[in-house]
């Protein structure tokens, strides 16, 4: 069904609007220079013009630590002009489909958070992500608002600078007492068309499958599936940021996201594991 809708998309440059753009090859993808969605008069004349059925946005302010230093920025991009398109969207009567984060549970109690339990944010960019949720909602357009965690995919993020930092080091520290489940970019938007296919409006957790990990557990993974034999050091999260400098964000201990209401409409994701592994393959070939 989805398939042979019109699709927009914003933040076509990020990890997400990638792996739209790839499954996706009619949609309009529009990356920042062509749609800067802090623009409502852009916004709007660009919704008028493309008569989306489906707005996908996948632009965000996603400097998790940058965010305590310029929460306005932060605020302007993540909630500001979440408003713009809104209102934009249902002005054409296309369905907003936006992204939201693990970041706003805080994270201190064992076990998945579901979409019910009370949100918490721990950071700025946590608080702006919620609020992006509630501004998505403002307008009364159809909304389907994806909470998601620890993305990766192309471009930066956590499993490719930990194949760099591999290849050059003998042993790394990392954080071991935050966990969570990563989740491939190309998979999200996968899964996300699906549940556009199954007709699922309102707010869904969707993140990848597999065990609940620590960041020190998927960097291993990662190393193997690179094939390099580098030492995990595994360490706590204050120790990790003892000997950094600049504004360190507080970040949820437990990013578990239950997925069990996406699930009932037949998505889920695949392991993470899998799709660890497929991705560092790939960035070997690159490499190559
Ligand atoms: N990455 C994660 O671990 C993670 C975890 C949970 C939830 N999420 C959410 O998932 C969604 C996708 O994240 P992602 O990993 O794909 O992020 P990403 O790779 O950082 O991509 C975000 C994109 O948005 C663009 N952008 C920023 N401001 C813009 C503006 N005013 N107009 C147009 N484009 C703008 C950025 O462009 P520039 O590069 O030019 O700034 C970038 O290309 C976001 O909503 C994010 O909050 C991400």
């Amino acid at each position: 069904m989805g398939r042979n809708k019109t699709f927009l998309v914003t933040g076509g440059g990020g990890q997400l609007g990638r792996a739209f753009a790839r499954l996706l090859p009619d949609a309009h993808v529009l990356g920042r220079s062509e749609l800067d969605i802090s623009d409502p008069a852009a916004v709007e004349r660009t919704l008028q013009s493309v008569q989306p059925d489906y707005l996908i946005n996948a632009a965000a302010y996603t400097a998790v630590d940058k965010a305590e230093e310029e929460p306005d920025e932060a605020h302007r991009i993540n909630v500001g002009a979440v408003i713009g398109l809104a209102r934009a969207a249902k002005a054409v009567d296309a369905q907003l489909v936006h992204f939201s984060s693990d970041y706003v549970y805080k994270g201190n109690r064992p076990g998945g958070y579901s979409e019910n339990d009370r949100t918490v944010p721990l950071s700025t960019y946590g608080r702006t992500k919620l609020q992006g949720e509630v501004a998505a909602r403002s307008a009364g357009a159809r909304t389907l608002i994806l909470r998601t965690s620890w993305v990766f995919g192309q471009g930066n993020n956590f499993v490719r600078s930990i194949v760099g930092a591999a290849a050059k080091l003998d042993e790394l520290q990392v954080v071991d007492d935050q966990r969570g489940r990563p989740t491939y970019a190309p998979d999200l938007a996968e899964g996300v068309l699906a549940l556009i296919d199954a007709g699922a409006d309102g707010l869904y957790n969707l993140t990848g499958g597999g065990r609940v990990a620590s960041w020190a557990d998927v960097a291993e993974t990662a190393i193997e599936a690179a094939g390099l034999e580098v030492a995990v050091q595994r360490v706590s999260t204050e120790q990790y940021y003892a000997s950094k400098t600049g504004p360190i964000a507080t970040r949820p201990l437990n990013s578990e996201l239950d997925c069990s209401r996406a699930q009932q409409l037949g998505v889920t994701l695949r392991p993470w594991e899998d799709a660890v592994t497929e991705f560092v393959a790939e960035l070997m070939e690159e490499s190559d």
